[in-house]
């Protein structure tokens, strides 16, 4: 989770400079507190898992794309298990909206602070607080402190972060709790006899659908999309192999699909990862039109 001072969700080119320019008077204003001001807080009760939620700290690479609407590009100039550092620009992207950002994980003490080291807002801290409340609850206490931030201004900034980190948190929860139920589903998967698959499996009639945009099926215990793409019926993971994210609903351009979550871009036909070499979508089973039958039938796999 990152941090800004932009006072509008999508802000148009008066509110950008004058939030340019709030935030160039604040970081030259003379100031004899030798402490940033706590000007709100956000509580959030999640019914997640706490290791979901480190790993979503300390994913800075989703922000642009999870959060196309607040992030407009992010640069990692490092990252590890204790956190990142990057560059980053809010939307709209611009010399005004440039900043960066290193967030920092606590994980004995279930907290992590994220710092805006230069641009805009430099000097703010989000400083985030996860507490356990069980198995599958947790409840995060957010605090947001700006420095040398005028009296008048703290209503402004406090509305603004409210709604932009109630607005990242939802999204975020989405994320977390799909991948959640993903990496659950690959548990019972595993357990699953293979036997099953032997025969193949009826997927249904042809001619129904060709109407849907995509139809999920499981098969030996991994989920895949059926669609009608250029003529030809075809099949590919419906789990994206980086972080378990959906690639059912995406679009398919140029022969290739693109993840929600991290952007990352897959060839359909041979499933290999443009964007990180490290990752291959599963093979898919081969999908057989019956045309007696109208049937549609994946080809056994054992
Ligand atoms: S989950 Fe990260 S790119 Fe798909
Ligand atoms: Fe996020």
């Amino acid at each position: 989770m990152s941090q800004s001072s932009v006072l509008n969700h999508s802000p148009n080119l008066y509110q950008l400079l004058g939030n340019f320019l709030v935030d160039k008077y604040r970081r030259y204003r003379l100031s004899s507190a030798n402490t940033s001001p706590l000007i709100c807080s956000l509580v959030q009760h999640l019914p997640i898992r706490i290791e979901r939620m480190f790993e979503n700290a300390i994913d800075g690479e989703h922000l642009p794309f999870l959060h196309s609407s607040t992030f407009a590009e992010i640069n990692i100039l490092e990252s590890g298990r204790w956190g990142w550092e990057a560059e980053l620009y809010m939307r709209p992207k611009s010399f005004m909206t440039k900043m960066r950002i290193r967030l920092e994980l606590d994980r004995e003490r279930n907290c992590w602070v994220t710092k805006t080291l230069s641009g805009l807002g430099k000097g703010t801290e989000i400083r985030t607080h996860a507490i356990p409340k069980g198995e599958n609850q947790i409840k995060v206490v957010i605090d947001f402190y700006v420095p040398k931030l005028p009296g008048f201004l703290h209503k402004k900034y406090s509305e603004y972060y409210l709604s932009t980190y109630q607005r990242l948190y939802e999204e975020d929860f989405s994320m977390m709790s799909e991948r959640q139920l993903a990496l659950d589903f690959n548990k019972q998967g595993a357990r699953r006899p293979r036997t099953e698959y032997t025969e193949g499996i009826n997927l249904g009639l042809a001619s129904v659908l060709q109407s849907e945009k995509s139809t999920m099926f499981v098969f030996d215990g991994k989920k895949y999309c059926l669609r009608f793409y250029q003529d030809k019926w075809i099949a590919y993971s419906a789990t994206c192999p980086h972080m378990l994210g959906p690639l059912n609903e995406s679009e398919i351009a140029d022969g290739h699909i693109v993840c929600p979550w991290h952007n990352y871009r897959f060839d359909i036909n041979t499933g290999q990862c443009s964007s990180n070499a490290n990752y291959c979508l599963t093979t898919p089973p081969d999908i057989y039109h019956d045309p007696a039958t109208d049937e549609l039938w994946t080809t056994g796999r054992v």
